[in-house]
Protein backbone atom coordinates (compact mmCIF):
# COMPACT_ATOMS: atom_id res chain seq x y z
CA UNK A 1 0.00 0.00 0.00
CA UNK A 2 1.40 3.50 -0.68
CA UNK A 3 -0.47 4.40 2.59
CA UNK A 4 -0.73 3.21 5.86
CA UNK A 5 -3.72 5.61 6.88
CA UNK A 6 -6.24 7.91 4.61
CA UNK A 7 -6.16 11.76 5.52
CA UNK A 8 -9.37 11.65 6.93
CA UNK A 9 -8.71 9.09 10.16
CA UNK A 10 -5.40 10.19 12.38
CA UNK A 11 -6.48 12.19 15.12
CA UNK A 12 -5.31 12.49 19.05
CA UNK A 13 -5.46 8.81 19.36
CA UNK A 14 -2.49 8.37 16.72
CA UNK A 15 0.09 11.27 18.31
CA UNK A 16 3.51 10.30 17.59
CA UNK A 17 2.82 7.32 15.09
CA UNK A 18 4.38 7.37 12.27
CA UNK A 19 2.24 7.65 9.63
CA UNK A 20 2.50 7.74 5.34
CA UNK A 21 -0.14 9.51 3.63
CA UNK A 22 -0.93 9.69 -0.13
CA UNK A 23 -3.50 12.43 -1.89
CA UNK A 24 -3.89 15.53 -3.60
CA UNK A 25 -2.34 18.97 -2.80
CA UNK A 26 -5.50 21.19 -1.96
CA UNK A 27 -3.51 23.77 -1.04
CA UNK A 28 -0.43 24.78 0.66
CA UNK A 29 0.71 28.27 2.29
CA UNK A 30 4.20 29.47 3.57
CA UNK A 31 4.35 31.05 7.04
CA UNK A 32 7.60 32.23 7.82
CA UNK A 33 10.10 29.15 8.13
CA UNK A 34 7.11 26.59 7.73
CA UNK A 35 5.32 25.41 5.06
CA UNK A 36 1.58 24.02 5.82
CA UNK A 37 0.25 21.89 2.93
CA UNK A 38 -3.68 20.72 2.74
CA UNK A 39 -3.56 16.71 1.45
CA UNK A 40 -6.64 15.78 -0.05
CA UNK A 41 -8.13 12.37 -0.46
CA UNK A 42 -11.61 11.05 -0.13
CA UNK A 43 -11.91 10.55 3.08
CA UNK A 44 -11.03 14.22 4.38
CA UNK A 45 -8.26 17.10 4.33
CA UNK A 46 -4.77 16.32 6.73
CA UNK A 47 -2.56 18.98 7.19
CA UNK A 48 1.36 18.00 6.69
CA UNK A 49 4.18 20.57 8.31
CA UNK A 50 7.70 21.32 6.74
CA UNK A 51 10.41 23.24 8.72
CA UNK A 52 12.83 25.27 6.79
CA UNK A 53 14.94 25.06 9.59
CA UNK A 54 14.85 21.66 10.53
CA UNK A 55 15.04 20.44 7.12
CA UNK A 56 15.48 23.23 4.24
CA UNK A 57 16.03 20.43 1.21
CA UNK A 58 12.45 19.16 1.75
CA UNK A 59 10.77 22.49 2.84
CA UNK A 60 12.44 23.69 -0.57
CA UNK A 61 10.57 20.52 -2.45
CA UNK A 62 7.27 20.88 -0.56
CA UNK A 63 7.31 24.52 -1.72
CA UNK A 64 7.39 23.51 -5.39
CA UNK A 65 4.01 21.66 -5.27
CA UNK A 66 1.37 22.56 -7.06
CA UNK A 67 -2.48 22.49 -6.88
CA UNK A 68 -3.50 18.71 -7.35
CA UNK A 69 -0.30 17.07 -7.12
CA UNK A 70 -0.27 13.76 -6.26
CA UNK A 71 2.23 13.08 -3.30
CA UNK A 72 3.37 10.62 -0.58
CA UNK A 73 4.17 12.16 2.32
CA UNK A 74 5.80 10.42 5.45
CA UNK A 75 6.15 11.24 8.70
CA UNK A 76 5.39 11.61 12.28
CA UNK A 77 1.48 12.51 14.02
CA UNK A 78 1.89 15.69 16.25
CA UNK A 79 -0.61 17.48 18.14
CA UNK A 80 -1.65 20.96 16.60
CA UNK A 81 -1.27 24.21 18.78
CA UNK A 82 -3.77 26.25 16.42
CA UNK A 83 -6.27 23.22 16.53
CA UNK A 84 -9.21 22.99 13.99
CA UNK A 85 -12.33 21.55 15.43
CA UNK A 86 -14.88 21.68 11.89
CA UNK A 87 -12.34 19.12 10.30
CA UNK A 88 -12.58 15.61 11.27
CA UNK A 89 -8.14 15.70 11.66
CA UNK A 90 -8.22 18.86 12.87
CA UNK A 91 -6.18 18.17 15.85
CA UNK A 92 -3.41 17.06 14.42
CA UNK A 93 -0.77 17.56 12.48
CA UNK A 94 2.20 15.58 10.16
CA UNK A 95 5.54 16.34 10.37
CA UNK A 96 6.93 15.33 6.88
CA UNK A 97 10.22 13.93 7.12
CA UNK A 98 9.87 12.18 2.93
CA UNK A 99 8.15 13.55 0.45
CA UNK A 100 7.32 11.93 -3.10
CA UNK A 101 6.09 13.15 -5.85
CA UNK A 102 3.87 10.54 -7.35
CA UNK A 103 2.62 12.52 -10.08
CA UNK A 104 2.24 16.24 -11.13
CA UNK A 105 -0.67 17.93 -12.29
CA UNK A 106 -1.58 21.29 -14.43
CA UNK A 107 -3.34 23.70 -13.06
CA UNK A 108 -7.17 22.97 -12.32
CA UNK A 109 -9.24 24.91 -15.10
CA UNK A 110 -11.79 25.54 -11.58
CA UNK A 111 -10.96 25.62 -7.97
CA UNK A 112 -11.32 21.85 -6.30
CA UNK A 113 -13.02 23.82 -3.18
CA UNK A 114 -16.46 23.23 -1.90
CA UNK A 115 -17.32 26.39 -3.63
CA UNK A 116 -15.84 26.56 -7.06
CA UNK A 117 -15.15 29.51 -9.22
CA UNK A 118 -15.67 26.71 -12.47
CA UNK A 119 -18.94 27.27 -14.49
CA UNK A 120 -21.44 24.37 -15.73
CA UNK A 121 -20.23 23.55 -19.05
CA UNK A 122 -16.45 23.89 -17.84
CA UNK A 123 -17.26 21.61 -15.32
CA UNK A 124 -18.74 19.07 -17.06
CA UNK A 125 -16.15 18.67 -19.81
CA UNK A 126 -14.08 18.20 -16.37
CA UNK A 127 -16.13 16.31 -15.20
CA UNK A 128 -13.18 13.74 -13.24
CA UNK A 129 -12.04 17.31 -11.35
CA UNK A 130 -15.37 17.99 -10.45
CA UNK A 131 -16.20 15.04 -8.34
CA UNK A 132 -13.08 15.63 -6.18
CA UNK A 133 -14.88 18.63 -5.09
CA UNK A 134 -16.65 17.51 -1.43
CA UNK A 135 -20.13 17.90 -2.25
CA UNK A 136 -19.78 15.43 -5.44
CA UNK A 137 -18.74 13.20 -3.29
CA UNK A 138 -20.81 13.06 -1.31
CA UNK A 139 -23.44 13.01 -3.46
CA UNK A 140 -22.02 10.06 -4.88
CA UNK A 141 -21.63 8.64 -1.13
CA UNK A 142 -25.55 8.92 -0.74
CA UNK A 143 -26.13 7.06 -4.11
CA UNK A 144 -24.29 4.70 -2.90
CA UNK A 145 -25.53 4.29 0.55
CA UNK A 146 -29.12 4.78 -1.01
CA UNK A 147 -28.84 1.78 -3.63
CA UNK A 148 -26.97 -0.53 -0.80
CA UNK A 149 -29.71 0.03 2.05
CA UNK A 150 -32.29 -0.58 -0.61
CA UNK A 151 -30.80 -3.84 -1.96
CA UNK A 152 -30.89 -4.77 1.98
CA UNK A 153 -34.70 -4.36 2.33
CA UNK A 154 -35.42 -5.62 -1.40
CA UNK A 155 -33.71 -9.31 0.26
CA UNK A 156 -35.17 -9.01 3.36
CA UNK A 157 -38.40 -9.01 1.55
CA UNK A 158 -36.94 -12.27 -0.61
CA UNK A 159 -36.71 -10.45 -3.88
CA UNK A 160 -34.18 -11.66 -6.32
CA UNK A 161 -32.27 -9.06 -8.32
CA UNK A 162 -32.11 -10.27 -12.29
CA UNK A 163 -30.93 -8.64 -14.90
CA UNK A 164 -32.99 -7.94 -18.34
CA UNK A 165 -30.82 -7.05 -21.49
CA UNK A 166 -30.27 -3.62 -22.85
CA UNK A 167 -30.79 -4.79 -26.58
CA UNK A 168 -34.15 -5.09 -26.90
CA UNK A 169 -37.21 -4.30 -29.23
CA UNK A 170 -38.40 -0.86 -30.12
CA UNK A 171 -42.02 -0.18 -29.25
CA UNK A 172 -44.19 2.82 -30.04
CA UNK A 173 -45.85 3.29 -26.33
CA UNK A 174 -44.69 6.03 -24.18
CA UNK A 175 -41.30 8.30 -25.21
CA UNK A 176 -38.88 7.76 -28.22
CA UNK A 177 -36.33 4.68 -28.07
CA UNK A 178 -32.81 5.04 -28.53
CA UNK A 179 -31.86 2.42 -31.46
CA UNK A 180 -29.32 0.78 -32.07
CA UNK A 181 -28.49 -0.67 -35.76
CA UNK A 182 -27.22 -4.59 -36.06
CA UNK A 183 -24.63 -5.53 -38.33
CA UNK A 184 -25.22 -8.63 -38.05
CA UNK A 185 -28.84 -8.42 -39.33
CA UNK A 186 -28.76 -5.52 -41.53
CA UNK A 187 -31.60 -2.52 -41.21
CA UNK A 188 -32.58 -3.87 -38.18
CA UNK A 189 -32.68 -2.21 -35.12
CA UNK A 190 -32.42 -2.83 -31.49
CA UNK A 191 -33.91 -0.07 -28.63
CA UNK A 192 -32.16 -0.33 -25.55
CA UNK A 193 -35.35 -0.39 -23.13
CA UNK A 194 -37.40 2.63 -21.65
CA UNK A 195 -37.49 0.37 -18.75
CA UNK A 196 -37.64 -3.83 -18.04
CA UNK A 197 -41.69 -3.64 -18.17
CA UNK A 198 -42.19 -6.57 -20.38
CA UNK A 199 -39.15 -8.55 -19.58
CA UNK A 200 -39.88 -8.34 -16.02
CA UNK A 201 -43.54 -9.12 -16.15
CA UNK A 202 -42.27 -12.05 -17.60
CA UNK A 203 -40.34 -13.06 -15.14
CA UNK A 204 -43.33 -13.45 -13.52
CA UNK A 205 -44.69 -15.80 -15.61
CA UNK A 206 -41.81 -17.45 -14.98
CA UNK A 207 -42.55 -18.18 -11.22
CA UNK A 208 -39.96 -15.63 -9.91
CA UNK A 209 -42.54 -14.45 -7.37
CA UNK A 210 -40.81 -11.37 -6.31
CA UNK A 211 -38.17 -9.39 -8.81
CA UNK A 212 -36.31 -5.59 -8.76
CA UNK A 213 -33.19 -4.64 -10.31
CA UNK A 214 -31.32 -1.13 -10.15
CA UNK A 215 -31.66 -0.71 -13.65
CA UNK A 216 -30.69 1.67 -16.00
CA UNK A 217 -33.27 2.99 -18.55
CA UNK A 218 -32.94 5.19 -21.74
CA UNK A 219 -35.74 7.39 -22.79
CA UNK A 220 -35.31 9.89 -26.18
CA UNK A 221 -37.33 12.78 -25.08
CA UNK A 222 -36.92 16.68 -23.81
CA UNK A 223 -34.87 17.32 -20.51
CA UNK A 224 -35.37 18.69 -17.46
CA UNK A 225 -33.65 19.62 -14.26
CA UNK A 226 -35.61 15.90 -13.12
CA UNK A 227 -34.85 14.14 -16.30
CA UNK A 228 -31.90 12.74 -18.13
CA UNK A 229 -31.60 10.42 -21.26
CA UNK A 230 -30.48 7.61 -19.44
CA UNK A 231 -31.26 7.23 -15.88
CA UNK A 232 -31.82 4.41 -13.06
CA UNK A 233 -34.70 2.93 -11.28
CA UNK A 234 -35.20 0.67 -8.46
CA UNK A 235 -37.75 -1.84 -10.48
CA UNK A 236 -39.70 -4.00 -9.00
CA UNK A 237 -42.60 -7.00 -9.79
CA UNK A 238 -44.49 -8.67 -7.60
CA UNK A 239 -46.75 -11.66 -8.07
CA UNK A 240 -50.01 -12.80 -6.51
CA UNK A 241 -50.55 -9.39 -5.39
CA UNK A 242 -53.26 -6.53 -5.18
CA UNK A 243 -52.65 -2.67 -5.40
CA UNK A 244 -52.63 -2.68 -1.26
CA UNK A 245 -49.57 -5.00 -0.87
CA UNK A 246 -48.26 -3.15 -2.83
CA UNK A 247 -48.20 0.20 -1.59
CA UNK A 248 -47.44 -1.90 1.90
CA UNK A 249 -44.32 -3.51 0.56
CA UNK A 250 -42.84 -0.12 -0.81
CA UNK A 251 -43.93 1.86 2.04
CA UNK A 252 -41.54 -0.78 3.55
CA UNK A 253 -38.72 0.08 1.71
CA UNK A 254 -39.79 4.09 1.97
CA UNK A 255 -39.59 3.75 5.47
CA UNK A 256 -36.42 2.21 5.11
CA UNK A 257 -34.40 4.36 3.35
CA UNK A 258 -35.64 7.23 5.81
CA UNK A 259 -34.78 5.69 8.23
CA UNK A 260 -31.40 4.35 7.89
CA UNK A 261 -30.35 7.41 5.21
CA UNK A 262 -32.15 10.10 6.88
CA UNK A 263 -32.82 9.17 10.27
CA UNK A 264 -36.36 10.07 9.60
CA UNK A 265 -39.14 8.14 10.99
CA UNK A 266 -42.35 8.35 8.64
CA UNK A 267 -45.36 6.84 9.80
CA UNK A 268 -47.74 8.49 7.77
CA UNK A 269 -48.51 7.22 3.69
CA UNK A 270 -51.47 9.15 2.69
CA UNK A 271 -53.66 8.15 -0.65
CA UNK A 272 -55.43 10.46 -2.56
CA UNK A 273 -57.79 9.97 -6.18
CA UNK A 274 -56.06 11.04 -9.42
CA UNK A 275 -59.46 13.31 -9.80
CA UNK A 276 -59.39 14.76 -6.32
CA UNK A 277 -55.44 15.50 -6.52
CA UNK A 278 -56.31 17.39 -9.43
CA UNK A 279 -59.32 18.93 -7.90
CA UNK A 280 -57.44 20.48 -4.64
CA UNK A 281 -54.27 20.95 -6.17
CA UNK A 282 -54.39 20.95 -9.72
CA UNK A 283 -51.01 18.40 -9.86
CA UNK A 284 -51.08 14.93 -10.47
CA UNK A 285 -48.17 14.97 -7.66
CA UNK A 286 -49.41 17.88 -5.08
CA UNK A 287 -46.61 19.10 -2.97
CA UNK A 288 -48.85 18.30 0.50
CA UNK A 289 -46.16 20.13 2.63
CA UNK A 290 -48.36 23.14 2.48
CA UNK A 291 -51.86 23.05 2.50
CA UNK A 292 -53.79 26.03 0.25
CA UNK A 293 -56.28 23.55 -1.28
CA UNK A 294 -58.55 24.51 -4.12
CA UNK A 295 -61.80 26.20 -3.44
CA UNK A 296 -64.08 25.94 -6.34
CA UNK A 297 -66.24 29.22 -6.81
CA UNK A 298 -68.83 28.10 -9.61
CA UNK A 299 -71.73 28.34 -7.52
CA UNK A 300 -70.60 31.71 -6.73
CA UNK A 301 -69.07 33.35 -9.45
CA UNK A 302 -71.16 32.28 -12.46
CA UNK A 303 -74.24 33.99 -13.54
CA UNK A 304 -73.42 37.82 -11.82
CA UNK A 305 -72.66 39.38 -15.48
CA UNK A 306 -68.97 38.65 -15.46
CA UNK A 307 -68.54 37.18 -18.89
CA UNK A 308 -64.96 36.09 -18.30
CA UNK A 309 -66.50 33.43 -15.73
CA UNK A 310 -69.84 32.96 -17.47
CA UNK A 311 -68.43 31.68 -20.07
CA UNK A 312 -65.91 29.49 -18.01
CA UNK A 313 -66.14 25.84 -17.15
CA UNK A 314 -64.63 26.26 -13.78
CA UNK A 315 -63.73 29.18 -11.48
CA UNK A 316 -61.29 27.99 -9.27
CA UNK A 317 -59.14 29.86 -6.17
CA UNK A 318 -56.59 29.48 -3.55
CA UNK A 319 -56.01 31.71 -0.54
CA UNK A 320 -52.86 33.23 -0.26
CA UNK A 321 -52.99 34.12 4.07
CA UNK A 322 -51.35 37.06 4.88
CA UNK A 323 -50.70 38.27 1.54
CA UNK A 324 -53.44 40.76 1.51
CA UNK A 325 -51.44 43.68 1.45
CA UNK A 326 -49.64 42.82 -1.97
CA UNK A 327 -48.99 45.64 -4.03
CA UNK A 328 -50.06 46.63 -7.35
CA UNK A 329 -46.41 45.38 -8.59
CA UNK A 330 -46.45 42.37 -6.47
CA UNK A 331 -49.92 41.56 -7.95
CA UNK A 332 -48.96 42.35 -11.24
CA UNK A 333 -45.78 40.14 -11.11
CA UNK A 334 -47.93 37.50 -10.56
CA UNK A 335 -50.58 38.05 -13.65
CA UNK A 336 -47.57 37.95 -15.29
CA UNK A 337 -46.48 34.70 -13.90
CA UNK A 338 -49.55 32.79 -14.89
CA UNK A 339 -49.60 34.66 -18.68
CA UNK A 340 -45.84 33.06 -19.13
CA UNK A 341 -46.55 30.56 -22.28
CA UNK A 342 -45.64 27.53 -20.18
CA UNK A 343 -48.49 28.21 -17.95
CA UNK A 344 -51.09 29.93 -20.56
CA UNK A 345 -53.46 31.24 -18.26
CA UNK A 346 -55.35 34.28 -19.54
CA UNK A 347 -55.28 36.29 -16.15
CA UNK A 348 -55.79 36.23 -12.43
CA UNK A 349 -58.69 38.03 -10.25
CA UNK A 350 -57.49 38.95 -6.82
CA UNK A 351 -59.33 39.91 -3.85
CA UNK A 352 -57.74 40.99 -0.94
CA UNK A 353 -59.78 40.96 2.36
CA UNK A 354 -58.80 43.97 4.45
CA UNK A 355 -57.48 44.57 8.04
CA UNK A 356 -61.13 46.03 8.09
CA UNK A 357 -63.19 43.04 7.35
CA UNK A 358 -64.09 44.95 3.53
CA UNK A 359 -62.75 43.38 0.31
CA UNK A 360 -61.01 45.26 -2.88
CA UNK A 361 -60.96 43.20 -5.91
CA UNK A 362 -60.41 43.30 -9.54
CA UNK A 363 -63.63 42.32 -10.15
CA UNK A 364 -65.69 44.72 -7.94
CA UNK A 365 -67.48 45.82 -11.14
CA UNK A 366 -69.23 42.87 -11.01
CA UNK A 367 -68.98 41.73 -7.17
CA UNK A 368 -69.90 43.94 -4.30
CA UNK A 369 -68.97 43.91 -0.86
CA UNK A 370 -71.56 41.18 0.01
CA UNK A 371 -71.15 39.19 -2.57
CA UNK A 372 -67.44 38.73 -1.58
CA UNK A 373 -67.62 38.39 1.62
CA UNK A 374 -69.87 34.88 0.95
CA UNK A 375 -66.27 34.30 -1.30
CA UNK A 376 -63.88 34.93 1.62
CA UNK A 377 -66.64 32.10 3.58
CA UNK A 378 -65.89 29.57 0.97
CA UNK A 379 -62.30 30.05 1.68
CA UNK A 380 -62.08 30.31 5.11
CA UNK A 381 -60.10 33.69 4.61
CA UNK A 382 -59.42 35.95 7.18
CA UNK A 383 -59.20 39.42 7.25
CA UNK A 384 -55.67 40.42 5.72
CA UNK A 385 -55.59 37.45 3.59
CA UNK A 386 -55.31 37.41 -0.27
CA UNK A 387 -57.65 35.28 -2.75
CA UNK A 388 -56.46 34.50 -6.52
CA UNK A 389 -58.95 32.84 -8.94
CA UNK A 390 -58.16 31.61 -12.72
CA UNK A 391 -61.10 30.91 -14.38
CA UNK A 392 -61.31 28.62 -17.92
CA UNK A 393 -61.61 25.10 -18.94
CA UNK A 394 -61.48 22.60 -16.34
CA UNK A 395 -58.03 20.82 -17.36
CA UNK A 396 -56.41 24.12 -17.45
CA UNK A 397 -57.30 26.06 -14.97
CA UNK A 398 -56.52 23.56 -12.44
CA UNK A 399 -53.28 22.99 -13.86
CA UNK A 400 -52.75 26.43 -14.16
CA UNK A 401 -53.92 27.28 -10.58
CA UNK A 402 -52.01 24.47 -9.42
CA UNK A 403 -48.71 26.29 -10.72
CA UNK A 404 -49.64 29.36 -9.34
CA UNK A 405 -49.93 27.32 -5.95
CA UNK A 406 -46.43 26.33 -6.33
CA UNK A 407 -45.48 29.50 -6.62
CA UNK A 408 -47.01 31.09 -3.69
CA UNK A 409 -45.50 27.75 -1.71
CA UNK A 410 -41.86 29.19 -2.95
CA UNK A 411 -42.85 32.93 -2.39
CA UNK A 412 -44.24 32.82 1.18
CA UNK A 413 -41.12 29.91 1.82
CA UNK A 414 -44.04 27.31 2.92
CA UNK A 415 -41.98 24.59 1.40
CA UNK A 416 -40.07 23.22 4.35
CA UNK A 417 -36.54 22.00 3.18
CA UNK A 418 -36.42 19.54 6.50
CA UNK A 419 -40.08 17.48 6.33
CA UNK A 420 -40.65 14.91 3.59
CA UNK A 421 -44.35 14.34 2.93
CA UNK A 422 -45.05 11.35 0.95
CA UNK A 423 -48.09 10.95 -0.72
CA UNK A 424 -49.70 8.03 -3.30
CA UNK A 425 -51.86 9.00 -6.00
CA UNK A 426 -54.04 6.07 -7.07
CA UNK A 427 -56.86 5.46 -9.38
CA UNK A 428 -55.33 7.30 -11.97
CA UNK A 429 -56.95 7.43 -15.59
CA UNK A 430 -55.75 4.51 -17.96
CA UNK A 431 -56.10 6.70 -21.06
CA UNK A 432 -55.56 9.92 -22.16
CA UNK A 433 -56.39 11.76 -25.11
CA UNK A 434 -53.91 12.67 -27.60
CA UNK A 435 -55.45 15.76 -30.03
CA UNK A 436 -52.28 15.21 -32.27
CA UNK A 437 -52.62 11.84 -33.11
CA UNK A 438 -56.51 12.36 -32.42
CA UNK A 439 -56.12 8.70 -30.18
CA UNK A 440 -56.13 7.63 -26.93
CA UNK A 441 -52.78 6.78 -25.67
CA UNK A 442 -51.67 4.50 -22.44
CA UNK A 443 -51.76 7.10 -19.33
CA UNK A 444 -48.93 4.90 -17.39
CA UNK A 445 -48.33 2.00 -20.03
CA UNK A 446 -50.41 -0.29 -21.79
CA UNK A 447 -50.02 -3.51 -19.42
CA UNK A 448 -51.74 -1.52 -16.71
CA UNK A 449 -55.09 -2.98 -15.67
CA UNK A 450 -58.20 -1.27 -15.46
CA UNK A 451 -60.17 -1.04 -12.64
CA UNK A 452 -62.82 -4.30 -12.70
CA UNK A 453 -65.73 -2.03 -11.90
CA UNK A 454 -64.81 0.25 -15.11
CA UNK A 455 -64.21 -2.70 -17.51
CA UNK A 456 -67.57 -1.87 -19.43
CA UNK A 457 -67.11 1.57 -20.51
CA UNK A 458 -63.92 0.25 -21.67
CA UNK A 459 -65.96 0.31 -24.79
CA UNK A 460 -68.55 3.12 -24.75
CA UNK A 461 -66.45 5.96 -22.45
CA UNK A 462 -63.04 4.77 -22.54
CA UNK A 463 -61.61 8.18 -21.42
CA UNK A 464 -63.69 7.48 -18.21
CA UNK A 465 -62.27 3.85 -17.11
CA UNK A 466 -60.46 4.31 -14.18
CA UNK A 467 -56.59 2.08 -14.02
CA UNK A 468 -55.56 0.11 -10.85
CA UNK A 469 -52.08 2.67 -11.26
CA UNK A 470 -50.51 4.40 -8.47
CA UNK A 471 -47.91 7.07 -7.89
CA UNK A 472 -45.37 7.61 -4.93
CA UNK A 473 -45.13 11.70 -4.73
CA UNK A 474 -42.82 13.24 -1.90
CA UNK A 475 -42.32 16.31 -1.85
CA UNK A 476 -44.27 17.15 -4.77
CA UNK A 477 -41.82 14.81 -7.18
CA UNK A 478 -42.74 12.09 -8.63
CA UNK A 479 -40.60 9.08 -6.91
CA UNK A 480 -42.10 5.61 -8.85
CA UNK A 481 -44.92 4.83 -10.22
CA UNK A 482 -46.74 1.55 -10.89
CA UNK A 483 -49.57 -1.07 -11.53
CA UNK A 484 -51.63 -3.81 -11.47
CA UNK A 485 -51.13 -5.71 -14.55
CA UNK A 486 -53.39 -7.46 -17.43
CA UNK A 487 -52.39 -10.88 -17.29
CA UNK A 488 -55.37 -11.92 -19.68
CA UNK A 489 -54.41 -11.96 -23.75
CA UNK A 490 -57.83 -11.44 -24.16
CA UNK A 491 -57.76 -8.00 -21.79
CA UNK A 492 -54.49 -7.33 -23.42
CA UNK A 493 -55.56 -8.03 -26.95
CA UNK A 494 -58.72 -5.16 -26.15
CA UNK A 495 -56.68 -2.68 -24.55
CA UNK A 496 -54.04 -2.60 -27.80
CA UNK A 497 -57.47 -1.95 -29.81
CA UNK A 498 -58.36 0.72 -27.55
CA UNK A 499 -55.19 1.98 -28.16
CA UNK A 500 -55.40 2.31 -32.50
CA UNK A 501 -53.38 -1.03 -32.63
CA UNK A 502 -54.95 -3.48 -35.53
CA UNK A 503 -54.26 -7.15 -34.20
CA UNK A 504 -51.55 -7.38 -36.63
CA UNK A 505 -49.56 -4.69 -35.28
CA UNK A 506 -50.01 -5.60 -31.61
CA UNK A 507 -49.15 -9.28 -32.49
CA UNK A 508 -45.94 -8.18 -34.21
CA UNK A 509 -45.31 -5.63 -31.34
CA UNK A 510 -45.97 -7.43 -28.71
CA UNK A 511 -46.84 -10.86 -29.55
CA UNK A 512 -44.10 -12.72 -27.25
CA UNK A 513 -46.49 -11.29 -24.02
CA UNK A 514 -49.74 -12.15 -25.29
CA UNK A 515 -48.15 -15.62 -26.31
CA UNK A 516 -46.42 -15.93 -22.29
CA UNK A 517 -50.07 -15.11 -21.07
CA UNK A 518 -51.15 -18.30 -22.90
CA UNK A 519 -48.82 -19.96 -20.44
CA UNK A 520 -50.63 -19.64 -16.90
CA UNK A 521 -49.82 -15.91 -16.72
CA UNK A 522 -49.83 -15.60 -12.67
CA UNK A 523 -51.79 -11.83 -11.52
CA UNK A 524 -48.72 -9.45 -10.84
CA UNK A 525 -48.02 -6.12 -10.18
CA UNK A 526 -45.36 -3.96 -9.73
CA UNK A 527 -43.55 -0.33 -9.26
CA UNK A 528 -40.36 1.51 -10.34
CA UNK A 529 -39.18 4.37 -8.79
CA UNK A 530 -36.88 6.68 -10.16
CA UNK A 531 -33.59 6.09 -8.27
CA UNK A 532 -31.93 9.43 -9.05
CA UNK A 533 -34.53 11.58 -8.42
CA UNK A 534 -34.97 9.48 -4.83
CA UNK A 535 -31.16 9.93 -4.15
CA UNK A 536 -31.96 13.85 -5.51
CA UNK A 537 -34.53 14.57 -3.11
CA UNK A 538 -32.40 13.23 0.07
CA UNK A 539 -29.47 15.28 -1.07
CA UNK A 540 -31.84 18.60 -1.13
CA UNK A 541 -31.60 19.40 -4.53
CA UNK A 542 -34.65 19.28 -7.43
CA UNK A 543 -32.03 18.52 -10.05
CA UNK A 544 -30.79 14.91 -10.79
CA UNK A 545 -27.29 15.86 -12.71
CA UNK A 546 -25.18 16.08 -9.94
CA UNK A 547 -26.33 13.12 -8.09
CA UNK A 548 -25.44 10.86 -11.45
CA UNK A 549 -21.05 10.75 -12.02
CA UNK A 550 -21.29 11.47 -15.59
CA UNK A 551 -24.78 13.03 -16.57
CA UNK A 552 -25.37 14.46 -19.80
CA UNK A 553 -25.72 18.50 -20.25
CA UNK A 554 -29.18 19.78 -21.52
CA UNK A 555 -29.10 19.02 -24.88
CA UNK A 556 -28.00 15.60 -24.31
CA UNK A 557 -24.67 15.85 -24.66
CA UNK A 558 -21.49 14.39 -22.53
CA UNK A 559 -19.48 16.96 -23.31
CA UNK A 560 -16.41 15.32 -21.40
CA UNK A 561 -16.22 12.51 -24.19
CA UNK A 562 -17.58 14.61 -26.95
CA UNK A 563 -20.71 12.32 -27.91
CA UNK A 564 -22.80 11.90 -29.73
CA UNK A 565 -20.33 11.94 -32.41
CA UNK A 566 -19.36 11.25 -35.66
CA UNK A 567 -18.73 7.48 -36.37
CA UNK A 568 -16.36 6.23 -39.21
CA UNK A 569 -16.94 5.75 -43.05
CA UNK A 570 -16.17 2.07 -42.53
CA UNK A 571 -18.63 1.83 -39.53
CA UNK A 572 -21.33 3.03 -41.46
CA UNK A 573 -20.59 0.98 -44.22
CA UNK A 574 -20.63 -2.33 -42.63
CA UNK A 575 -24.18 -1.10 -40.59
CA UNK A 576 -24.85 -0.27 -43.99
CA UNK A 577 -25.99 3.02 -42.96
CA UNK A 578 -25.96 6.38 -44.90
CA UNK A 579 -25.31 9.50 -43.26
CA UNK A 580 -27.91 11.98 -44.53
CA UNK A 581 -26.42 15.85 -44.94
CA UNK A 582 -28.94 17.91 -43.36
P1 LIG B 1 -42.44 5.42 -15.25
O1 LIG B 1 -42.33 5.75 -16.70
O2 LIG B 1 -43.46 6.17 -14.45
O3 LIG B 1 -42.83 3.89 -15.05
O4 LIG B 1 -41.01 5.58 -14.57
C1 LIG B 1 -40.81 5.29 -13.20
C2 LIG B 1 -40.05 6.43 -12.54
O5 LIG B 1 -38.81 6.69 -13.20
C3 LIG B 1 -38.46 8.06 -13.06
N1 LIG B 1 -38.17 8.62 -14.41
C4 LIG B 1 -37.08 9.34 -14.71
N2 LIG B 1 -36.05 9.76 -13.97
C5 LIG B 1 -35.07 10.47 -14.57
N3 LIG B 1 -35.06 10.78 -15.89
C6 LIG B 1 -36.08 10.37 -16.69
N4 LIG B 1 -36.04 10.66 -18.00
C7 LIG B 1 -37.16 9.62 -16.11
N5 LIG B 1 -38.29 9.08 -16.59
C8 LIG B 1 -38.89 8.47 -15.54
C9 LIG B 1 -39.63 8.75 -12.39
C10 LIG B 1 -40.77 7.78 -12.59
O6 LIG B 1 -41.73 7.86 -11.58
N6 LIG B 1 -42.26 0.51 -16.23
C11 LIG B 1 -42.95 1.52 -15.49
C12 LIG B 1 -43.06 1.18 -14.02
C13 LIG B 1 -44.07 0.13 -13.69
O7 LIG B 1 -45.21 0.17 -14.21
O8 LIG B 1 -43.73 -0.75 -12.87
C14 LIG B 1 -42.19 2.84 -15.65
O9 LIG B 1 -41.13 2.91 -16.20
O10 LIG B 1 -39.34 8.90 -11.00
Amino acid sequence: MLRSHTCGELNMTHIETKTTLSGWVQKSRDLGGMTFIDLRDRYGITQLVFNLETNKALCMQARKLGREFVIQAKGVVKERSNKNLKMLTGEVEIFVDELTILNKSKVPPFTIENETDGGDELRMKYRYLDLRRNPLRENMELRHRMSIETRKYMDSQNFFEIETPYLIKSTPEGARDFVVPSRMNQNQFYALPQSPQTFKQLLMVSGFDRYYQIVRCFRDEDLRADRQPEFTQIDCEMTFVEQDDILDTFEGLARHLFKTIKDVEITDFPRIEYANAMKYYGSDKPDIRFEMKFVELNDVAKGKGFKVFDDAELVVGICAERCGEYSRKQLDQLTDFVRKPQIGAKGLIYVKCNADGTFKSSVDKFFDQEALKIWAAKFDARPGDLLLVISGDTEKAQKQLGELRLEMGNRLELKDQKSFKPLWVVDFPLLEWNEDAKRFHAMHHPFTSPKTEDVEMLETTPGKVRANAYDLVINGVEIGGGSIRIFDKGVQQKMFKVLGFTDEEAQTQFGFLMNAFEFGAPPHGGIAFGFDRWVALFGGSDSIRDFIAFPKNNSGRDVMIDSPSKIAEEQLDELKLKVVKS
